[in-house]
C-alpha cells in the first residue's frame, strides 16, 4: 500500500467512524425528542387504589367491582367445565382487576402444515363440576402452552383508541425499530355490534376489540356462565355436558357482563414503576454523559487524523 492509498484508507475509516458517531448523536436526540413529545400528552389517571377513574361515580364503581369479585356457584350456572369461580380469582394482584400468576393451558396438534385445535377447543379447562367431565389433554395433541392472566386495569383507555391510531402505530413500527418490531393488525368481530369488525387489542392474540365482548367471552370460557352474547355452553373434550348442566341458558341475562365491562372501563391505569423506569430509560444526566463520550472520542479522532491529511 503506497502513502496515498494509506491516507485514503485512513480517511475512509475516519469518515465511517464519524458517520457512526453522528448517527449515534442523531439517534439519542431523536429518542429524547420522542420522549418529551410523549410526556406532553395527557396521562391517564393511574393508581392501585380501588378508586374510580371518574367515568362512573364511586358507588357504582364499588358495586361493579363487587360483581367482578363475586364467587359464582353451580346454582348460578358455574361450569359444567370452568377455570375459576370469580373474575377476581385471576385478576387481583395487587388490587381487583389487575394480574395474577394463574395460567391457562392451551393445546393442539401441528400436522406439518396447519394447527389443529384440541377436540373441544384449544382451551383445556382446569376444573369441572363433576369428575366425569374433567377435561384433559388427549394423546396426539403435542402442542401445549400456558398463557398467563393479563391485567385489565386501565383497559377502558385502550378500548377508546381508534382503529386508525393502532394501524398507524403498526405501520410506523418497522421503520422506527429497524425491522425488529412489526405489529400485525387484525380485525375481529364485536359481539354487541352484531359482529361488526374492529381492530383487535385485547387478549394474547388480539382476539377482542371491545370489553363487553371480552367479558362475555370470559364469563363463558373462564366460569362456564352463558349470557345473551354467548349462549352456548362449552363441551368437555368435545363431549356434551348437557346432562350435568342444571341451569337453562343463557344463565345470566347479560347484566353481569355489563357490570364487568363498566368496572374495567372505570379503573385507573397501573401507575408507572419509577424504579423500572430508571433501569430501562437513561436519565438526562446519563444521556448527557453519553453525548460527552461521543464528543470526546470525536475530538481524539480529529486530533489524530486531521481532515485533508
Ligand atoms: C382462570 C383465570 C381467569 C379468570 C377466572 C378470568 N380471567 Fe380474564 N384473563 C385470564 C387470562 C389467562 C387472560 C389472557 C387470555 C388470552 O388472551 O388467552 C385474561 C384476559 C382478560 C382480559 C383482556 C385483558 C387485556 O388487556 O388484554 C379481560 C378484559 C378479562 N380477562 C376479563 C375477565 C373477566 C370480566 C372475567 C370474569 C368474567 C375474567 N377475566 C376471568 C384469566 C382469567
Amino acid at each position: 500500500m503506497n502513502r496515498n492509498e494509506l491516507k485514503a484508507t485512513r480517511n475512509s475509516r475516519f469518515l465511517k467512524t464519524l458517520f457512526l458517531l453522528v448517527s449515534t448523536v442523531a439517534t439519542l436526540t431523536a429518542t429524547n425528542t420522542g420522549a418529551s413529545e410523549r410526556q406532553s400528552s395527557t396521562e391517564a389517571p393511574a393508581g392501585f387504589d380501588n378508586m374510580t377513574n371518574g367515568l362512573v361515580l364511586q358507588d357504582q364503581f364499588d358495586a361493579d367491582k363487587a360483581a367482578f369479585e363475586e364467587r359464582e356457584l353451580i346454582s348460578d350456572g358455574l361450569g359444567p367445565v370452568y377455570n375459576a369461580q370469580s373474575c377476581a380469582e385471576c385478576h387481583q394482584n395487587p388490587v381487583t382487576g389487575a394480574i395474577s400468576q394463574v395460567c391457562e393451558i392451551r393445546s393442539g396438534h401441528f400436522d406439518g402444515r396447519d394447527f389443529i385445535e384440541h377436540p373441544g377447543g384449544s382451551l383445556i379447562h382446569s376444573r369441572a363440576i363433576n369428575a366425569a367431565i374433567q377435561e384433559r389433554v388427549l394423546n396426539g395433541y403435542e402442542i401445549r402452552t400456558f398463557r398467563t392472566s393479563l391485567n385489565t386495569l386501565g383497559d377502558g383507555f385502550v378500548e377508546a383508541i381508534s382503529d386508525e391510531t393502532l394501524i398507524e402505530i403498526a405501520q410506523r413500527q418497522p421503520g422506527e425499530s429497524r425491522g425488529r418490531i412489526a405489529g400485525e393488525v387484525i380485525r375481529v368481530p364485536v359481539l354487541e355490534a352484531g359482529g361488526a369488525l374492529r381492530v383487535g387489542r385485547f387478549g394474547w392474540k388480539n382476539q377482542h376489540a371491545s370489553l363487553v365482548s371480552f367479558c362475555a367471552d370470559a364469563y363463558l370460557n373462564e366460569m362456564g356462565i352463558t349470557s345473551p352474547l354467548l349462549p352456548v355452553e362449552n363441551t368437555s373434550n368435545d363431549a356434551s355436558v348437557a346432562a350435568y348442566d342444571t341451569v337453562p341458558d343463557p344463565e345470566n341475562n347479560g347484566e353481569d357482563v355489563e357490570k364487568f365491562a363498566s368496572f374495567i372501563r372505570a379503573t385507573k391505569a397501573p401507575p408507572i414503576d419509577e424504579v423500572l423506569v430508571q433501569l430501562l430509560r437513561p436519565d438526562p444526566a446519563r444521556c448527557c454523559s453519553a453525548r460527552l463520550v461521543v464528543l470526546f472520542v470525536t475530538d481524539r479522532i480529529l486530533s489524530r487524523l486531521p481532515l485533508g491529511q
